[in-house]
Parts: C-alpha cells; structure tokens; sequence
C-alpha cells in the first residue's frame, strides 16, 4: 500500500498575523502537488487569517499546541473545539521544544494524542533523541519508549491516521540533518515498533516523517527512505524553498 507523503511547515514562534497571510500567498504557486498533503502549522494567533488565506488552495491547516479539556480557567490554553471550528485538521504533540522548554511529559503528551483523536484532529507526535543519547548508542530504546507511552490507549484504527515525526534533537535547527540512512534507520525502526504494539496493517499504514534542518537540498534523498513519508520542517518552511521541499 502506498503511502500519501505529508510535507508539512512547523512555523513555531515566526510570522505575526500580517506576515503569516504574507507568507502564504508567497509559497501558493510553490506547493502545488496533487501527490503530497501540504501542511501548514502555525502560531494560534495566525490560524485565522492562514485559514481565510489558503481557501481554495490545496493547503490544510495544522496547529502547533494546545490543551486536553474543552473549556475552562485554564489560562493561556486553547482546545480542540476552538481548533476545530477554525479549520484545524492537523495537531503537533510532543514537539521537543513542548518537551524540553515547556516541560511536557508522555503522560500529557499521551493524554493529548487521545484527545486529538476524540476531537477529529490528527496527531503529528514527535519524537526524537538528545545528542548524549545518540552518542550513547541508546537512542532505539529512548525513541521505542517515547512511541510505547505516547500511544498507550490508543487504538490501532487510530494510528493507522497518526503522523510520526521522528527528529533527533540535534539536527532541529543547527544545520546539522540526520543522514539519509541514520534518519531511515529510526523511521524504520519506529514502523517495526508499531507493528509489535499494534499489527502489520497498522505499521504499514502510519505515516512518519522526518524533521530536523530538512531542507530544499536534503529533502529528496532523504523522501526517497522507504519509512520515511514525509517531513516536518522548521526553518525551510519560511522560505520559497518550502515550495522545493513539496516537489521534491
Ligand atoms: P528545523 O525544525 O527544520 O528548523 O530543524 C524542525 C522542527 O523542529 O520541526
């Protein structure tokens, strides 16, 4: 069964409103494909106007947090309904930047995988190892344990509509990417991982990117990984080159 690719853009903290709407019409004649879904996600402030301003486009809209209950005093959270009702369809959870500077654990990132499904959002849940981890030689088992958390609960329907992004935090944004193989190898060994938990149906369909300074002259190679079926990007999604990153 083939997989559909998932390019889509972690904007995190860039763009204000202006420059979101901006943004988008820049990149629109640059990610048309039929064959990829394009995703944007975006700041919660930008999610309005990048609505209104990929209408009619072949674009979809994701968002890049937000908290396991519908309403209530919890100041500075928004909830899926409130995703929801603006045209959100994609989610990121377990970003390492939620884990590291935010301090989300798997036991919330887990409760928010659930959510999103009860929700009808899609889950991009991340994950990825330190530098120490990798020089360690004990990423397999660090990322394994992450998955076997993040989805506990989690029915095999379900994955079978996830997103994973694996990104080792040591390529997020310094330049340095994972080589084809080192980011193949993971992406593999996740699908493995999946079909343990769940089935061989289930790891067949999940779709996992790579993400982690994916750029216009990396992202071929490493899209051409059998286990790697898309990728999430920070930095490259900025630019024009997010475009080259669709069509590679
Ligand atoms: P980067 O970010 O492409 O800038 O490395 C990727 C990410 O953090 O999702």
């Amino acid at each position: 069964m083939a997989r559909r690719r998932i390019i889509a853009g972690n904007w995190k903290m860039n763009m204000t409103p202006s420059q979101a709407v901006e943004l988008v019409n820049t990149l629109k004649d640059l990610v048309v494909n039929p064959d990829v879904d394009v995703v944007y996600c975006v700041p919660a402030i930008d999610i309005v106007p990048v609505a209104e301003a990929i209408k009619g486009t072949n674009v979809q809209l994701g968002a890049e947090n937000f908290y396991i209950e519908d309403k209530g005093a919890f100041t500075g959270e928004i909830s899926a309904p409130m995703l929801k009702e603006c045209g959100v369809k994609y989610i990121i959870i377990g970003h390492s930047e939620r884990r590291d500077i935010f301090g989300e654990n798997d036991i919330l990132i887990n409760q928010k995988v659930k959510k999103a499904f009860a929700s009808g959002l899609t889950p991009i849940l991340c994950c990825g190892e330190s530098l120490a981890l990798r020089k360690a030689g004990t990423y397999t088992e660090w990322i394994k344990r992450q998955i076997t958390w993040d989805l506990t609960g989690v029915t095999a329907d379900q994955v079978k509509e996830l997103v994973i992004a694996y990104e080792p935090i040591w390529a997020i944004g310094t330049g340095e990417t994972a080589t084809a193989d080192q980011a193949e190898e993971v992406c593999k060994m996740i699908r493995e991982t999946i079909a343990e938990l769940y089935d061989a149906a289930t790891a067949e369909a999940v779709r996992i990117q790579y993400g982690g300074s994916m750029n216009a002259g990396n992202a071929a190679e490493l899209l051409a990984k059998d286990n790697i079926d898309g990728g999430l990007i920070g930095g490259a999604a900025l630019k024009p080159d997010f475009g080259q990153i669709v069509n590679a």
